[in-house]
């Protein structure tokens, strides 16, 4: 369960990478040309906000019941070890917030009466939500995990 849990949030940081970086981009080329915001900004939306909230999911019951460094976590405290710090505290927290700032962006762009709007929306919320993940992913952790 452990093992295979963690190489799913391992390979779903990927997906949830490539959609963010795609819907900045396309909403700056938006901007930028002016262009209608069309099915696939939507589909690049509902994608991005899907795949962030199963991320979250995973994420949680790692946390909250799987991981072996979370549950030291909760038990004893960080006890000095960065790694028990990084996984019990920032990384969550900041992968939590960047979800929701993802959720809101979404939320709005969905709603806003224009197309420069809806792009707008879209690259602002999901630019500061990039930021936080780059932020946060543990990169002394391998890139790819097997099964
Ligand atoms: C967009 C959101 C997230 C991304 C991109 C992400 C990314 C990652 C990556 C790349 C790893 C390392 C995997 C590996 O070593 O193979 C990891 C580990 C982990 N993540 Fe996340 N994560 C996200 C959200 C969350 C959330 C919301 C939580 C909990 C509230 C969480 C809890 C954990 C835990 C507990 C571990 C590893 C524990 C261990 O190695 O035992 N993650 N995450």
């Amino acid at each position: 369960m452990y093992p295979t849990l963690l190489a799913i949030h391992n390979i779903i940081r990927w997906v949830v990478l490539g959609s963010l970086v795609f819907g900045v981009f396309t909403s700056v080329e938006g901007l930028l040309t002016k262009r209608d915001y069309t099915r696939v900004d939507m589909i690049t939306r509902g994608i991005t906000s899907g795949v962030s909230h199963l991320q979250l999911l995973i994420g949680l019951l790692l946390y909250a019941s799987v991981s072996p460094i979370t549950k030291s976590f909760l038990q004893n405290g960080a006890q000095g070890n960065d790694q028990l710090l990084f996984f019990g505290v920032w990384h969550a927290a900041a992968m939590i917030l960047a979800v929701v700032l993802i959720t809101i962006g979404a939320a709005i762009a969905k709603r806003a009466s224009t197309d420069r709007k809806k792009f707008k929306a879209t690259l602002i919320w999901f630019a500061i939500s990039l930021l936080v993940i780059l932020s946060a992913i543990p990169w002394f952790r391998p890139f790819f995990r097997a099964f």
